[in-house]
């Protein structure tokens, strides 16, 4: 039976990005039936073992272990200042360099702006595709205010199943079409226009320097004449 893993990595006893994976891992259990699903919240390992790496430690081997044998992850963060926690880091750097071999990544974030909806984008997927994940699905970001928490059960609001107003298609109006931009050229000559430019091709030695400004672009070259047949070098 495949595994489906999420793996949460938000410091807080009571929190929302976990909500958020649950309820993805309920989603998907939901849509396709026949998935083994297991839960491991990063801020429950011991710390001071995670932070100094030791891989052998029970705790720490048997959720290294649980990410080896899951087909598919759910990989879920909170946005904290603009990138992943550095809690989801610290335990990713404990996996081998191939670690996500061979596994589908569902990454999830939450946070509380939409000014860092690009997250998973800039910070998560390239972790994730440097340990090997080859498929890394579209992400989705979660904007905390959706997730309520009170007295009754912990639930996302509807529009937190709905992209975010930056990630929305929109209908775009088919780009005006700007005439291309001439080049300037100080040489009177060729403002002249195309006929200078023949001119020079056959004759014409190149401009003075002295008539060019260093504000001007240089003048559009033209392309080496091959040497007539027969001529010597
Ligand atoms: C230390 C810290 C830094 C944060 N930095 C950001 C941030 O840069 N951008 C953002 O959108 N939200 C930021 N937030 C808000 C959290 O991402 C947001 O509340 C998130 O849903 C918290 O998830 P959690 O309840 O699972 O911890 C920050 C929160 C904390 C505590």
């Amino acid at each position: 039976m495949p595994k489906l893993l999420a793996l949460t990595g938000s410091p807080s006893a009571h929190s929302r990005t976990a909500v958020v994976a649950d309820h993805a891992l309920r989603h998907l259990t939901r849509s396709h039936s026949g998935f083994e699903t297991a839960r491991l919240a990063v801020r429950e390992l011991p710390a001071a073992d995670l932070l100094a790496a030791r891989r052998g430690e029970p705790e720490i081997r048997r959720a290294l272990e649980a990410v080896a044998e899951a087909d598919g992850l759910i990989i879920a963060t909170p946005v904290y200042k603009a990138s992943y926690t550095g809690l989801l880091k610290a335990f990713l750097d404990l996996l081998p360099q191939d670690g996500l071999v061979g596994k589908t990544v569902l990454p999830l974030a939450t946070g509380g702006s939409l000014a860092h909806v690009l997250t998973i984008d800039y910070a998560l997927r390239p972790v994730l595709a440097a340990l090997g994940a080859r498929h890394v699905t579209a992400g989705r970001f979660v904007l905390d205010s959706s997730v309520e928490r009170g007295s009754g059960p912990d639930r996302l609001r509807p529009e937190a199943d709905r992209p975010p107003p930056g990630r929305r298609r929109v209908r775009r109006r088919p780009a005006r079409r700007e005439p291309a931009a001439r080049p300037r050229c100080a040489d009177p000559r060729h403002r002249a226009g195309a006929r200078h430019r023949a001119d020079r091709r056959l004759v014409s030695p190149p401009p003075p320097l002295t008539t060019r400004t260093d504000k001007d672009p240089p003048c559009p070259q033209p392309s080496p004449r091959p040497p007539p047949p027969g001529a010597s070098s």
